[in-house]
Parts: C-alpha cells; sequence; structure tokens
C-alpha cells in the first residue's frame, strides 16, 4: 500500500441517513483506509486533540465525510478544526506537520445541483461556500483537492447511490495503490466530474 487515507466521518443523526449509510459501508473494510466516525467517538465533543493530530500525521489524504449542513459541515467539524489544527503545529513559523499532504472533502445535499449556483436557489457554487476549507488548508499547506458531491438526497435513487459508493471506492483504491495524481484534480468544481460525468 503505497498512500494511506483519513476519513473523518461526521453526521449527528446517523441513524436516519440514508446516502452516508450507503456511501460509507464498505470503507471500514478497506486496507489502508482508517475510517473515523467524529459523533461516535466524541458524543461531548471533548476532541483528544494528541490523538487526532497522531492520525493526521500518519495519514496521506484527509477526508471530511458529511452532509451538508446550513452550507458547511455539521458542527463538530467547526470544533475539531479549531482544537485540532494548533499553532506551531499545522501553522506558523514552525507548524510543518500537515505539509504536502492533501484535504478534500465528501458531501451530501439535500438540494439538487442545479440550485447551487448564481441564478439558482442557493445562489452560490459548492467552490464558492467552500473557499473557508481551501484557504484553511492552504494556511496548513495542504494540498486541497475539489470534492466529491453526491447533490439532491430527498430525490436520489438507491441504485444512484450505489454508484457514487462503488466510484468513490474505486477512487480511494487507486490512490491508495499508487494509481491517482491528485494534484490533477486541482481546479476542478468537483472530482466526481472528471472521473465519470455519467454519475452526477
Ligand atoms: C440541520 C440541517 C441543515 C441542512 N442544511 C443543508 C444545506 O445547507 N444545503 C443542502 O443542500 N442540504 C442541507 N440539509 C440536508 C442534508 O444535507 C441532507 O439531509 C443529507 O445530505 C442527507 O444525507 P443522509 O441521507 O446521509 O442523512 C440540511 C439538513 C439538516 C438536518
Amino acid at each position: 500500500m503505497e498512500n494511506k487515507i483519513l476519513i473523518l466521518f461526521a453526521h449527528p443523526a446517523f441513524e436516519k441517513s440514508r446516502v452516508n449509510r450507503t456511501l460509507t459501508k464498505n470503507l471500514h473494510k478497506i486496507e489502508g483506509i482508517t475510517f473515523h466516525d467524529l459523533y461516535e467517538a466524541y458524543p461531548d465533543f471533548d476532541i483528544d486533540i494528541k490523538k487526532e493530530q497522531q492520525l493526521l500525521a500518519t495519514h496521506d489524504l484527509i477526508v471530511f465525510h458529511h452532509p451538508f449542513y446550513w452550507y458547511s459541515s455539521p458542527s463538530i467539524i467547526k470544533e475539531y478544526l479549531d482544537l485540532v489544527l494548533e499553532h506551531g503545529w499545522a501553522y506558523g513559523h514552525e507548524g510543518h506537520a500537515l505539509e504536502g499532504k492533501y484535504l478534500m472533502h465528501v458531501i451530501t445535499t439535500g438540494a439538487k445541483e442545479e440550485t447551487y449556483c448564481a441564478q439558482g436557489r442557493n445562489h452560490y457554487t459548492i467552490e464558492q461556500l467552500l473557499t473557508p476549507m481551501e484557504q484553511t488548508a492552504s494556511m496548513c499547506n495542504l494540498n486541497y483537492i475539489p470534492p466529491y458531491m453526491v447533490y439532491g438526497s430527498f430525490s436520489i435513487e438507491q441504485q444512484k447511490i450505489e454508484e457514487h459508493r462503488k466510484q468513490l471506492e474505486n477512487f480511494y483504491l487507486d490512490f491508495l495503490n499508487g494509481n491517482l495524481n491528485l494534484k490533477n484534480f486541482q481546479g476542478e468544481c468537483d472530482i466526481n466530474t472528471v472521473l465519470n460525468p455519467k454519475t452526477k
């Protein structure tokens, strides 16, 4: 295995989940992937900073996987960033622990893709809404990769979710085996368009 992937998963109501339940069902079985459910690990938000820093330091691709909540992530991810990305460790003159690693999101939305544009009901693109994360990655010398998107969770068919699951697993497997240069995805609006426009 050439690379290691850390999936930081956050879903505050996972027992009610349909889309993320399917997308994540095999991830803990894949060698080279550490699947880390933040709400399960920290129901009281009592995040173990040193343990999380150790996890980040020992993986090559860091994935924030979550449903879109109020144009952002569920709140534990903000708490995680506030606590774990310490000055002198993640950023600042002496902070180089994350340098050269890759950061991306896997995001499911209730709304359909066409609503995320200037003329649409949500007015902004996902790319625009994720700029705080992109800049956070830049401050920490992480290579920011565009997200893997699953839109329209209220109406998406189960078969389509399965297609996304397989595509995402294959993407991870290719990266784990060293067959994917993630820099090729930089500058795209999302990575699934590049992998296979038909699955969107
Ligand atoms: C508190 C809350 C906030 C949400 N905010 C958004 C949002 O800003 N944009 C959006 O498209 N969907 C939003 N949704 C819908 C969720 O993203 C959607 O239910 C989820 O992606 C479905 O995935 P699941 O089947 O794994 O639960 C929100 C849902 C909740 C409960």
